[in-house]
């Protein structure tokens, strides 16, 4: 039988990047005792006022077809959250859909297509290589480099654009390396996409997990309007990616283009899941902001634990669930440190090469297991490592 390209195009791009975390998995299944630091999901439970509202939903007859744009009750909520960053919003300018991730394939589906390239920093989460790709777009890597935090700099990015370029895609917070950008650095980000006509797409759902410091959003930039597609959802803001609701903030008339779109693969929205997101919005839930907390309490942990060690080399990190691990001084590869580490140690943590040709060199740990789950597994780290330093 006969299958289309964007089978071809994504086959290899999950599998290879998650060996360890897959390969950690399965001698878990068959018993043995793995510290798993690989994938993260928010390890704190939702607000259970979030879950009534669901069901009461649901009670009162919210599961029919619906609004395939935005509830309203859910736009109503959006703008007000969005009229912090930009007065002029109206309920027109949101796109509901399933999660960031169905907000990231939609709004690369509707801009990008064969031919043509999409700007993404490398490092990067890992599935937005598959994102573009399923366009039939290809990517475009900007460096993000540890001596500048992993901060995407301008220069940077005009140094790699090419006439197929249509868009850029940034991460604030960002995922792998937690960090956050400035004002500055988006107004200046946002003046090479305006001079070379480009879309600035801002996957910003980490936005409730800074640990100190201010999260902006290049939605607030009065510049930029025309041009942010900016991203978010509940996932991690409310400790509940299994709700599966996201959005995009953006013109009105790039939401009218993408509605078709949108409508074409869903067929409208889930109501009680937008009132459940309405109602979490309108009443600030804190989740996000008490999840980073721990997140923050953890990765110092880590750090006081790595401390001294100077084949283990923390990046601090401004935001998220995840801490990286410099481990160049190793001279091994990021994937054959972690393997050997999940053998040798039964520990599981990520590979930097995973996220990009850019953090070889590094392992990711997630902050997303108990503390004592992490002061054990960063022990056996020290203990890995001493044995390489004997070697
Ligand atoms: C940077 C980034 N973007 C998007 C997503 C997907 O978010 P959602 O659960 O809202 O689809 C994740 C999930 O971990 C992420 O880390």
């Amino acid at each position: 039988m006969n299958y289309s390209s964007v089978t071809g195009r994504l086959a290899t791009l999950g599998s290879a990047k998650w060996e360890v975390h897959f390969t950690a998995r399965a001698m878990a299944a068959a018993g043995e005792s793995i510290l798993e630091m690989t994938i993260g999901e928010p390890d704190i439970p939702p607000d259970p006022r979030l879950l009534e509202q669901v069901t009461r939903s649901l009670n009162s007859g919210r599961i029919s077809y619906a609004s395939g744009r935005c509830e309203p009750v859910l736009a109503r909520a959006l703008t007000e959250k969005y009229r912090k960053y930009r007065p002029t919003v109206t309920e027109r300018n949101f796109l509901a859909l399933p999660g960031a991730q169905t907000c990231l394939y939609t709004v690369i589906m509707a801009i990008a297509e064969a031919g043509d390239a999409i700007l993404v920093g490398d490092p990067y989460y890992a599935t937005y290589e598959g994102i573009i790709r399923a366009s039939g777009a290809e990517p475009i890597f900007v460096p993000l480099r540890p001596e500048n935090g992993f901060h995407m700099k301008a220069a940077d990015l005009e140094a790699v654009i090419t006439p197929k370029c249509r868009a850029v895609l940034i991460n604030t917070p960002h995922n792998p390396t937690g960090a956050v950008l400035s004002a500055a650095e988006i107004a200046a980000i946002g003046q090479v996409c305006l001079r070379h006509n480009l879309w600035l797409i801002s996957d910003e759902v980490y936005a409730d997990m800074v640990y100190e410091g201010q999260f902006v959003t290049p939605f607030a930039n009065p510049d930029l309007a025309e041009i942010v597609l900016s991203i978010g959802s509940v996932s991690k803001s409310f400790a509940a990616p299994g709700l599966r609701s996201g959005w995009v903030a953006a013109p009105e008339e790039f939401v009218d283009r993408c509605q078709p779109l949108a409508e074409a693969m869903l067929f409208g929205n889930q109501p009680f899941i937008a009132d459940a997101t309405a109602w979490g919005i309108a009443n600030q839930l804190t989740t996000g902001r008490e999840f980073g907390s721990h997140c923050l309490r953890r990765a110092r942990l880590v750090e006081e634990a790595l401390e001294g060690c100077n084949l283990l080399r923390l990046h601090r990190p401004e935001a998220g669930m995840f801490v990286l691990v410099d481990i160049g001084q190793t001279g091994m590869t990021s994937h054959n440190f972690a393997m050997a580490l999940l053998q040798q140690e039964r520990v599981a943590v990520m590979p930097g090469s995973s996220f990009g040709a850019n953090l070889e060199g590094y392992l990711r740990l997630s902050l997303t297991t108990p503390d004592e789950v992490i002061l054990e597994a960063c022990q056996r780290l020290r203990n890995f490592a001493g044995r390489i330093r004997g070697r």
